[in-house]
């Protein structure tokens, strides 16, 4: 885990030294590292993304919301982005594995913090957030429609708003079949312009759907407040902890090593790990995460180094040529934000525990033979005891009230 600290103390090198770092601060260097890493904004994209070229335009903020919540792009009408990451869920849906027209392989993550996601999906299996929206809108087992049955339903009821931002739809759309994606038959039989002008709205449409997505900024917590405080004065933001927060915090950055992959303003690095989870009777046993995440955004058409892509040649699509597919990928799954944490279980990439208090059991304990690979080694059983588990819970609190 050196390189992790390595990227996490060159950050404090290079931002503005804090007014009361040094000597005076209650934190140590270590600790003041891993706190200013904390201060970037939630809300704030971790990097320029071009391969969205509609994203900051207003127009496509205010439709993408609106069919984040249509029932009608879905098949049988009833479902929607909201049934699954619902708003006063904290987006999400409170379910082990989520359900839409069949049961699901996974559990719904929250979409808060999402601007400092780098990949999508708990195996990374897309690059950007319009080709994730993309996967459940023509899956069977969640919205279950196709490029052109959406492609009718934009004509038939958001055609003037979607024209406002992506220019004139085609003029046949009433003479093209009621419904045709790749994966079903027929697909083939249709011509060519079909193929390609249903694939590009449906593009459009998730490319709003993320603009609207990139809007979703983390509520103020007292974590917030704490951080506020932190930028200015250490012993203040120090001081307005409880005692038992300031213990949380301790273990969290320390003894817990929590931080090492619970970093930064939303709580996660992005990136993959296997902490090591064992079966369970309700989930798919050949669930390996990361490793066939990297197949998959290869062969994505809607990565972003492929045709659909605003920026087919930039950061994002080099970054995809440099992925490797290695064994230690076996079982590796994203590291979800911590925000609003006390609201979005059950836990885990498949709701493996009900309540935080069974996370951290697992974290102290380490009980349970991985499904696929082998855990982390950053991972360490805890001698905690049951006020050091209270700790951490009260820390965690303060990221979602
Ligand atoms: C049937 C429930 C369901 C529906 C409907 C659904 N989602 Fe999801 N969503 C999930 C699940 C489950 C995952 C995790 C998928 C995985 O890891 O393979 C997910 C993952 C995501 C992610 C990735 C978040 C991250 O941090 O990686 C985003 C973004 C997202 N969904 C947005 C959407 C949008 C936009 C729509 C509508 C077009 C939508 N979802 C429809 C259940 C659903
Ligand atoms: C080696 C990296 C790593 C470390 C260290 C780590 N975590 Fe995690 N954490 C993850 C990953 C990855 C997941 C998701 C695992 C999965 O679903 O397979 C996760 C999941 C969680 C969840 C569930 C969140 C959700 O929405 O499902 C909580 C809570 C959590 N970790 C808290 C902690 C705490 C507290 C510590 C320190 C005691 C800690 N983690 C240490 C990587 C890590």
């Amino acid at each position: 885990m050196l390189s992790v600290n390595a990227i996490v103390l060159g950050f404090i090198s290079c931002t503005p030294q804090q007014k009361d770092s040094g000597e005076t601060s209650p934190f140590t260097l270590e600790e003041q590292a891993h706190l200013n890493y904390m201060l970037i904004q939630p809300s704030e994209p971790i990097e320029a993304d071009a391969t969205n070229m509609y994203r900051n335009n207003p127009d496509a903020i205010s439709l993408g919301e609106l069919l984040f919540s249509a029932t009608d792009l879905s098949k049988n009408g009833e479902i929607s982005c909201a049934s699954c990451h619902q708003y006063e869920n904290h987006f999400t849906d409170a379910l082990a594995q989520s359900t839409g027209l069949e049961i699901t392989k996974r559990s719904a993550p929250t979409l808060i913090g999402l601007q400092r996601q780098r990949w999508f999906n708990w195996d990374g299996s897309c690059d950007s957030a319009w080709c994730q929206a993309i996967g459940p809108l023509e899956k069977d087992g969640e919205m279950g429609s196709s490029r052109v049955a959406i492609s009718h339903v934009i004509s038939e009821k958001y055609k003037h708003e979607y024209e406002s931002i992506f220019g004139p739809l085609p003029n046949d759309i009433d003479s093209w079949p009621d419904s045709g994606k790749p994966s079903v038959e027929g697909w083939s039989d249709l011509s060519e312009e079909v193929q390609i002008e249903s694939t590009r709205i449906m593009v459009n449409i998730a490319k709003s759907i993320d603009a609207f997505e990139y809007t979703l900024s983390p509520p103020q917590r007292r974590f917030d407040e704490f951080l506020d405080l932190y930028k200015s004065d250490h012993q203040q933001a120090y001081d307005s902890l409880t005692s038992i927060e300031r213990h949380g915090l301790d273990l969290f950055l320390n003894e817990g090593r929590c931080v090492l992959c619970h970093s930064g303003s939303t709580l996660s690095n992005g990136e993959f790990h296997n902490i090591g989870l064992g079966e369970r009777t309700w989930l798919e046993p050949l669930d390996i995460g990361r490793y066939d995440g990297i197949d998959m955004l290869r062969v994505n058409e809607f990565n972003s180094a492929g045709q659909w892509s605003d920026e087919p040649d930039g950061i994002k699509s080099n970054r995809i040529s440099r992925l490797n597919q290695k064994t230690e990928q076996l079982g590796q799954f994203k590291t979800p934000t911590l925000r609003e944490v006390s609201h979005t279980g059950p836990y885990m990439h498949g709701g493996h525990f009900e309540t935080l208090e069974e996370v951290l059991q697992y974290y102290v304990n380490l009980n349970e033979e991985p499904v696929h690979g082998h855990r982390d080694e950053t991972l360490q059983p805890l001698a905690w005891s049951s006020e050091d588990i209270d700790a951490i819970l009260s820390f965690l609190q303060m990221t979602s009230e």
